[in-house]
């Protein structure tokens, strides 16, 4: 995950200081040498390659594991195994328990065996099944808007629909801490592009007033619930933003749907809002849906536009009978026991209330789903979620450029499926190791001079 990267510029230092001294002199050759003849086909050769290259080497030489692409043994739920061993998990988004639930799992294998596991073609050329349809209905029926639309990829849905539907005569403003999916959108679509202040809505006025009248389109762009942070928007103040500066709004609900709101319908349940006065809704099937895949609700036409212009629909596979199903039964589920969303927002609270009685710094966190633990050095943050993982706590360290330099985090997503107890152990757990690591002054800067000096 490119997202997740140590503090690249202080290691990548740090790390060639030390190349550097301990480089042997180079001998003499009459062979052309590879710089003079380079192979420009060797990937090695490229500079993305070197970053990864340089920061596995410097993870060596500070004596830290790699904490990526840890393999889990099985489905990971409140628990998971690692390494042969249960762990407390808290780096999986099944926010309301869903994956691996018998109803929803016999639903899909039963679409398994009708449509097979793959719809092999776009649904432009190769044709629609009702399961899409289906899925598109009930989607659409949740956010009381006219049409749905469903993608194979959450982040495929961002890109495309921000992609295609705006121009270069256009505006886009988005919040500063959008994610990924969104800022890849918003650049591939050659619009002018503004970022305002985190949930800050008196900056994006600013923006609106300031440039509103020199583009044709604007669309401002929030997210339900924060994915680094865990803190919402205000929704009825960006309403009254895009309809006072002739914009649209899009509210990507990727962490609220089954999260918010008494029955988990999301961010405008929460804060009764009419989902109408939103133009686009967007979300994802991988979190609360238990499935795989991104989807926009809203207007007919801009569904129909999207059908045909959005080119991560119009040219790809369409979804499979399998995730389909599964996102359409998780959305039943949902709907049918709310005690899940109970259980999940409770569980929030608890989690956010005992952290910062144990001197946590949770930062922005609403204490819902995602409720970060921030420790500032990213070297910090990488050594304190090795730590965890070897008491048996598995929470996923963010640092920069995902996250603002000295903001570094442990981030833990809460799901219904957690005891009062688990949320309590790691929570000890966390506050010990980091008060070990406080007290040793174990920091990026502490292991960088430490390794100088020795070499
Ligand atoms: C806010 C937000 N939007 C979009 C996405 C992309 O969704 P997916 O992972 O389902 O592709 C994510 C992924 O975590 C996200 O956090």
């Amino acid at each position: 995950m490119s997202k997740t990267r140590i503090d690249r510029d202080a290691i990548l230092n740090a790390s060639r200081a030390m190349a550097t001294k301990t480089k042997p002199a180079p001998t003499p050759s009459r062979q052309p040498t590879a710089a003079a003849n380079p192979d420009r086909t060797d990937f090695k050769r490229l500079d993305l390659y070197e970053q990864i290259r340089i920061q596995r080497e410097a993870a060596k030489t500070l004596g830290v594991t790699n904490p990526y692409f840890i393999e889990h043994q099985g489905r990971a739920s409140a628990t998971t195994r690692i390494d042969g061993k249960t762990v407390l998990n808290f780096a999986s988004y099944d926010y309301l328990g869903l994956n691996g639930l018998p109803e929803i799992q016999d639903a899909a294998i039963d679409a398994i065996g009708t449509y097979g596991t793959s719809v092999s073609g776009s649904r432009p050329t190769s044709g629609e099944r009702p399961f899409h349809r289906e899925l598109e209905a009930d989607l659409a029926r949740l956010y009381e808007s006219e049409a749905a639309l469903v993608f194979v990829s959450g982040h495929a849905t961002n890109v495309s629909t921000i992609g295609e539907l705006l121009g270069s005569a256009d505006l886009v403003i988005y919040d500063g801490f959008s994610h990924n999916s969104v800022v890849t959108g918003c650049k591939l679509s050659g619009a002018a592009r503004k970022t305002f202040k985190h949930n800050d809505f008196d900056d994006l006025e600013r923006i609106l007033s300031e440039q509103r009248n020199q583009y044709d389109h604007v669309l401002i762009i929030v997210e339900g619930l924060y994915s680094m942070d865990g803190d919402l928007p205000d929704l009825a103040r960006a309403i009254e933003l895009k309809e006072r500066y002739q914009a649209w709004l899009m509210v990507d609900e990727a962490h609220s749907l089954g999260v918010l709101g008494k029955t988990g319908k999301g961010l405008f349940e929460q804060q009764s809002i009419d989902p109408r006065k939103v133009d686009i809704w967007m979300g994802t099937m991988s979190k609360t849906l238990s499935g795989c895949g991104g989807y926009i609700c809203g207007k007919q036409e801009l569904i129909d536009i999207l059908k045909f212009f959005a080119s991560s629909f119009m040219y790809s596979v369409g979804l499979s009978a399998p995730l389909a199903v599964a996102a359409k039964a998780s959305l039943q589920v949902m709907q049918q026991e709310p005690w899940r969303v109970e259980k999940l927002q409770s569980n929030g609270r608890y989690f956010l209330d005992h952290a910062k009685q144990a001197g946590l710094d949770t930062g922005l966190s609403a204490g819902f789903c995602v409720v970060p633990v921030i420790v500032g050095d990213s070297l910090r943050a990488v050594k304190l979620a090795n730590n965890l993982l070897e008491r048996g706590v598995y929470a996923f360290p963010i640092t920069h450029p995902a996250v603002p330099m000295n903001e570094a985090r442990l981030r833990f997503f809460i799901t219904a499926e957690h005891s009062e107890e688990q949320l309590q152990q790691a929570i000890d757990i966390t506050a010990e190791e980091l008060r070990k690591l406080e007290a040793e002054g174990f920091s990026l800067l502490s292991s960088l001079a430490g390794q100088i000096e020795a070499g």
